[in-house]
């Protein structure tokens, strides 16, 4: 039987031995299981490889705020990756200084995870998947594009659960203006009308 010790094993062992990019540490998936409630990230940045916790650092503050604002916090849902190291960049400036970024993680290091997020999937065996950003719907649906689909449920056929497809909270950053703003907000009060149905 697959256990959270075994997916946590599996993820270190991929991530300690993938060497075909610059990654930056590695984290699971965090909160209970079972549990109803499973959101879907794209990959963690430098202060979830800090804390060992996915969505600690600045977008995790806009998740975990509009998580409370439809009554709901951490310890009630389940949330993980769909890439589960954080892909990095490395610039070498012209005095020598270096910065570390991050990066979108490529193709192959989402398939290098395919079997672990699904085996999540089974373990946490949610209700629903709330896919945050266009990394972890592309991987989990048919969807071409975040735009296309977010703040409506689908019953999805291959995964037997529902999906409901959100921007990821760091769009908010980018989409300073009051249209994306309230687009936002309305799609987490759209999804909290969704969970009273479940
Ligand atoms: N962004 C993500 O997609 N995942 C995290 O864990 C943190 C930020």
């Amino acid at each position: 039987m697959n256990t959270l010790e075994n997916l946590r094993l599996k993820i270190k062992e991929l991530s300690e031995n993938y060497t075909d990019e610059e990654i930056g540490g590695w984290i699971t998936g965090d909160g209970p299981v079972p549990c109803n409630i499973l959101f879907v990230g794209e990959a963690p940045g430098k202060t979830e490889v800090e804390q060992g916790k996915p969505f600690v650092g600045m977008a995790g503050e806009t998740f975990e705020e509009y998580l409370n604002s439809i009554d709901l916090t951490r310890t009630k849902v389940r949330v993980t990756n769909t890439c589960f190291f954080r892909p990095i960049k490395i610039k070498e400036g012209k005095t020598g200084r270096t910065t570390v970024s991050n990066r979108t993680p490529k193709s192959p290091e989402i398939k290098l995870f395919k079997e672990i997020l699904d085996e999540e999937i089974e373990l946490v065996n949610p209700k629903i998947i709330i896919t945050l950003g266009n990394i972890p719907l592309k991987r989990l649906t048919n969807f071409k594009s975040i735009g296309d689909c977010h703040g409506q449920v689908y019953f999805n056929e291959e995964l037997k659960r529902y999906v409901f497809p959100m921007y990821h909270p760091s769009a908010l950053t980018y989409n300073r203006n009051d249209t994306f703003k309230k687009m936002y907000h309305d799609d987490w009060i759209k999804l909290k009308k969704v969970l009273e149905t479940l």
